[in-house]
């Protein structure tokens, strides 16, 4: 059976390149990102990991901890490092797992048979501070992931978590929120100072929380 959003992230005992981790003592309280790989020595599994250790600051500004995953062996990783130093112009800063025998694949359901038998899918999962699944993505092993995308998304995660606003389409770090639903006018005029704009009684957008200070008296509603 597959995991879903708000299921606890499965805990494991694992080799990696960094030596050996229990990945929830590994989490502590942050948040964190697993993703999968299909293959060590493959070209856009190069791109990917190159990619998200340029992002190591973007990650740390956000508290979150990364770890990568391929059922390749740990000689495998260690030997492969070297290249995406070499053609990304930036050494892999996070640890890859080794997964030969394909435990912590099973675990997350990252090898779907019908895509491939042997290598796990491009799996990603966003883990919070709580130990919960609070996303989840697959990608086929033809297309590299938008680590972008996958930022805006831990910005969307984390200002959800902590507000209760959600966001729109298209929504990037700034931009205006959706005021919740659960929320009822008066409350939310409390809880953003800066007022809402209701396009409807169920769509009101009020600019970033972040921008908000409680108890101020400027409205826009
Ligand atoms: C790649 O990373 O380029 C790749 C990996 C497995 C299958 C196909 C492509």
């Amino acid at each position: 059976m597959g995991l879903h959003l708000g299921d606890i992230a499965p805990d494991f005992t694992a080799e990696t390149t960094e030596g050996t981790i229990r990945f929830h003592q590994w989490l502590g309280d942050h948040w964190g990102i697993l993703f999968s790989h299909p293959a060590d020595f493959t070209p856009v599994c190069t791109t990917e990991l190159g990619t998200v250790a340029k992002l190591r600051e973007e990650f740390q500004r956000r508290d979150t901890k990364v770890i990568g995953l391929s059922v390749d062996p740990i000689e495998s990783h260690r030997s492969w490092v070297g290249d995406i130093a070499e053609t990304q112009g930036e050494a892999v800063n996070f640890p890859i797992i080794a997964d030969p025998d394909r435990r912590v694949a099973q675990l997350y359901d990252m090898i779907q048979p019908n895509a491939n038998a042997t290598q796990t899918v491009r799996s990603v999962f966003i883990i919070g501070p709580d130990k919960k699944i609070k996303l989840t993505l697959t990608y086929p092993a033809s297309v590299g992931r938008n680590f972008a995308e996958i930022i805006r998304v831990l910005d969307a995660l984390q200002l959800t978590d902590r507000y209760p606003v959600a966001t729109p389409a298209n929504w990037v770090e700034g931009a205006d929120v959706i005021v919740a639903l659960g929320l009822s006018d008066e409350e939310a005029r409390k809880r953003f100072p800066k007022g809402f704009k209701a396009l409807k009684p169920y769509l009101r957008l009020t600019p970033s929380p972040q921008t908000q200070v409680e108890g101020s008296t400027a409205s826009r509603s």
